[in-house]
């Protein structure tokens, strides 16, 4: 509790700072760079659970799919990294936060081609080669800081991903992402979104009850807790099925992770403010949702 308060507490602070937020980007970087490998891993196997996921529920090979648009790509591209090794040709990257460096991307496919089978093709650029030169040669495209709407034209896509990023934004922001999902896949498309729905400071403070957030009602969590750095909306899979129902999607796939016993005793270490009465214990105390949709 005390490092979760503490960790609040700076992030609050940094932005009154001058060279704050730079100061905590740099660490934020240090901290993903320092292991690189291990981050990588995690990630390339979301992309591969993807691929999974269009085989088994949507009937449809990854490499089949040729211009895919990642929305919120972060630090790290290893998803359409990834994806290029299955024969996407055409990708977009965007995010809100222009937060990946052509080396970084460098690094990434280092890592991946580390990591794979002997004779495999390698990822990674030959020396000389400049990452923004290779990244196009990959079909890779980055647009930071990207705003709703994007430039991009109507149903131009086969597939849209989301992963990691509906946490932070308010429902009306979510509503406009899905819209924009919808505008920009071509009839039939694909959308995949994955979200945690934990308390994400229990990531820095493992004595924090892991649905420690929902103790608070809204204009506590927003007075006191909520800042830019990890904006969590505090959604559950019920007010996320809500706002995809309002955008033209059928839905194929809706897995849900947690909201067993161990996460309802866990709910109860910190129990939910009653502005979260109306919500069954056991969606309360889901800790991850990943869905396929198709563009009706
Ligand atoms: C936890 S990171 C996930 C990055 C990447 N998708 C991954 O899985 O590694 C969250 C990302 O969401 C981006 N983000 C936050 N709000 C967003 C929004 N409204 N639209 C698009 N991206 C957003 C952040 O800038 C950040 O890059």
């Amino acid at each position: 509790m005390m490092r979760f308060m503490a960790k609040v507490a700076i992030q609050r602070l940094i932005g009154a700072i001058p060279g704050g937020p730079a100061l905590y980007e740099r660490a934020r970087r240090r901290r993903i760079f320092d292991d690189i490998d291990s981050e990588v891993a995690v990630k390339r196997a979301v992309a591969e659970r993807y691929a999974s996921v269009l085989r088994t529920v949507g009937g449809v090979e990854v490499g089949a799919l040729s211009n895919h648009l990642e929305m919120g790509s972060g630090w790290l591209p290893v998803l359409p990294l990834t994806f290029r090794r299955y024969g996407v040709t055409r990708q977009v990257l965007t995010d809100v936060a222009p937060l990946m460096r052509g080396e970084d991307a460098v690094a990434v496919a280092a890592a991946l081609d580390r990591a794979a089978p002997v004779g495999a093709q390698p990822l990674a650029p030959p020396p000389g080669e400049a990452a923004d030169r290779w990244l196009e040669r990959l079909g890779i495209r980055y647009h930071a800081p990207q705003p709703l709407p994007m430039p991009f034209p109507d149903a131009s896509f086969d597939l849209v991903t989301i992963t990691q990023v509906l946490q932070y934004p308010a429902p009306d922001v979510i509503r406009a992402i899905h819209q924009e999902a919808a505008r920009l896949l071509r009839p039939g498309g694909w959308y995949i979104l994955s979200v945690e729905l934990a308390d994400l400071y229990h990531h820095f403070d493992p004595a924090l009850p892991r649905f420690n957030f929902l103790r608070y009602s809204e204009a506590t969590w927003r007075r006191w807790f909520n800042n830019p750095y990890t904006p969590l909306n505090r959604l559950r899979t019920t007010q996320h099925r809500e706002l995809l129902a309002a955008a033209p999607f059928d839905i194929l796939l809706w897995e849900t992770a947690g909201g067993g016993p161990d996460d309802i005793a866990e709910l109860r270490r910190a129990p939910p403010h009653a502005a979260f009465f109306h919500i069954p214990e056991a969606e309360l105390a889901r800790t991850n949702l990943i869905v396929l949709a198709r563009r009706r």
